[in-house]
C-alpha cells in the first residue's frame, strides 16, 4: 500500500503531467544580419522565446576569437494569433567596422550563445562591385531555390540578398510557427550575408506585424521603406503593399511617396549621383507583366504604376516618379515567374537602339523575379505578351546581380529547374545617368 504522504506528492504532479512544462528556450535561433546604412556596420536579429540579455561577441577571422563585444535591445513581439504567442527579438548593432574584412561572430547571452557564423563588412568605397541574389516569393513549404542559395551563399558567391517581398507563406501561420521555421531556414544565407527586404502581400495580415518586428531594415520606418548605399548604386526599397491595404491607413502611401520624392531628389542632386550614379528601387508587385492571373500589372491601369483615383484624395502611382529622377533598375517579384523587359516607359517600349537595347536605354528597365518556390508554385504566362516583354520563363529560380561600376550592370536569372543554369543575361550599360539620360 502507498503511504498517504507519497499519494499526496504523487497527486501533486498530476496537473503537470497533464498540462506538460513549456521548454525554457533561452537559445538563440533564427539568426540573420542586415545592413544598417552606415559604412563598418551591420546589424544582427534573432530570436529567443524566453527573455535574455541581447550580445553579440565577435573578432576579425584569424584574430583572437570574440575579443569584442557588443550590447542591444530586446523587443517583445506578442504574435496576434489565437495563441499570443511571445517572441523576443534582438537587434545589436556592431560599428566600427573594417570594410572588408571578415568577422566571425555568435550571438545571445550567458543564458546560451548560437552557432559561430562569418561576415564580410561591406566595402565602403564607390569602387566596390557587389554581388547580389535576389528573389520574391519563396516559402516554408515547397522553397525550390532554397539549398542553392544556401549553399552558393556559403560558397561566398553573394555580398548581398535581396528578398522583394512574400515571406514565408505566411509568417503569421500556425501562430507564428511557420514564421519562426522560415527564419531558421533562411539562417544559413542570412547569419552569413546582409538579407535585405521588402514586404509583399503576404505579409500583410495583423497589419505586417511579423514582418515588421522580425528584420531590421534601416530607417524609422519598421522596414517598411527605406533606401541604403552600395558600391556605385542607391538603392531604394518600398512598399507596394501601401496602395492596396487601404484599411492600415492611406497616410502610409502619402508618407512613402513624400519620403521617395525626398529620397529621389537627394540622390539626384549632381553631387550624389556623380558618386552613385545608379539608382535601383525594388518593391513587390510590378507594375508590368505578363502573367495570366488578373493582378495589378495585368491591368493597364495598375495601381502601383498610375496610383488610385477611387481615393480621397487621389494617389499618386510611381512610373512618373521614378522616370522623372532617373531610376535606372526597377526589381520586382509576387509574379510567379521570371520576367525581364525591355526599357519601357508609359506602356511602349524605349530601347537604346535596335541592336543594343540596353546600352543607354531610354526608360528604366524592369526585371520580375518571384519563382524562388513557394506552396503557390509557379503561375502562368499569357500567350500574347505586350511589346515590352523581352524574356519570359516559368522555371523555379532567382536573379544575381553584380554592380560592376558606374557604367557596367550585369544580371543573369538561374533555373533551380535546369540544377543551376543560367537561362537569361543582360548587360545594361549607361555612359550617362538621370532624366536628361532618357534623351
Ligand atoms: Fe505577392
Amino acid at each position: 500500500m502507498v503511504p498517504v504522504h507519497a499519494a499526496c506528492a504523487l497527486l501533486s504532479f498530476v496537473p503537470l503531467l497533464v498540462l506538460g512544462v513549456p521548454p525554457i528556450w533561452t537559445q538563440p535561433e533564427q539568426v540573420h544580419l542586415s545592413y544598417p546604412g552606415v559604412p563598418g556596420s551591420m546589424a544582427v536579429t534573432w530570436t529567443t522565446f524566453n527573455k535574455t540579455e541581447s550580445k553579440v561577441e565577435y573578432g576579425l577571422l584569424g584574430g583572437r576569437l570574440f575579443e569584442m563585444s557588443a550590447k542591444g535591445g530586446t523587443t517583445l513581439f506578442v504574435d496576434s494569433g489565437e495563441e499570443k504567442r511571445e517572441l523576443y527579438i534582438h537587434r545589436v548593432t556592431l560599428t566600427g567596422l573594417k570594410p572588408a574584412a571578415t568577422y566571425v561572430y555568435h550571438c545571445g547571452s550567458d543564458e546560451g550563445w548560437s552557432d559561430v557564423f562569418l561576415f564580410t563588412a561591406l566595402n565602403d568605397s564607390t569602387s566596390f562591385s557587389p554581388r547580389f541574389a535576389l528573389y520574391g516569393d519563396l516559402g516554408n513549404e515547397n522553397p525550390q531555390s532554397l539549398a542553392r542559395l544556401q549553399k552558393e551563399t556559403q560558397l561566398g558567391m553573394y555580398d548581398v540578398i535581396l528578398h522583394i517581398g512574400d515571406f514565408a507563406y505566411d509568417m503569421d501561420e500556425d501562430n507564428a510557427r511557420i514564421g519562426d521555421e522560415f527564419m531558421r531556414q533562411i539562417q544559413s544565407i542570412a547569419a552569413y550575408v546582409p538579407y535585405m527586404t521588402c514586404p509583399g502581400n503576404h505579409e500583410a495580415t495583423y497589419n505586417f506585424s511579423n514582418y515588421r518586428n522580425r528584420f531590421s531594415m534601416p530607417g524609422q520606418t519598421e522596414s517598411l521603406w527605406y533606401s541604403w548605399n552600395l558600391g556605385s548604386a542607391h538603392i531604394i526599397s518600398i512598399s507596394t503593399e501601401v496602395y492596396f491595404y487601404l484599411e492600415f491607413g492611406l497616410d502610409l502611401l502619402f508618407k512613402q511617396y513624400e519620403w521617395l520624392t525626398k529620397d529621389l531628389e537627394e540622390a539626384n542632386k549632381p553631387e550624389n549621383r556623380a558618386v552613385r550614379p545608379w539608382i535601383i528601387t525594388m518593391g513587390h508587385r510590378p507594375m508590368y507583366c505578363s502573367d495570366d492571373d488578373q493582378d495589378d500589372c495585368t491591368k493597364f491601369d495598375s495601381y502601383v504604376r498610375l496610383g488610385r483615383n477611387d481615393t480621397k484624395p487621389p494617389a499618386p502611382g510611381l512610373e512618373d516618379l521614378f522616370y522623372r529622377y532617373g531610376v535606372d533598375l526597377e526589381l520586382w517579384a509576387h509574379e510567379h515567374t521570371y520576367e525581364r523587359l525591355w526599357p519601357v516607359y508609359g506602356d511602349k517600349v524605349y530601347n537604346g537602339s535596335k541592336d543594343q537595347p540596353y546600352v543607354n536605354p531610354k526608360a528604366p528597365v524592369h526585371i520580375i523575379t518571384g519563382s524562388a518556390g513557394c506552396r503557390e508554385r509557379t503561375d502562368r504566362f499569357n500567350p500574347n505578351p505586350k511589346d515590352w516583354s523581352a524574356f519570359r520563363s516559368t522555371d523555379y529560380g532567382y536573379t544575381r546581380m553584380q554592380l560592376v561600376n558606374a557604367t557596367h550592370l550585369y544580371l543573369e536569372q538561374v533555373s533551380d529547374d535546369q540544377y543551376g543554369k543560367v537561362i537569361d543575361s543582360i548587360w545594361v550599360v549607361k555612359d550617362k545617368h538621370g532624366f536628361s539620360a532618357w534623351f
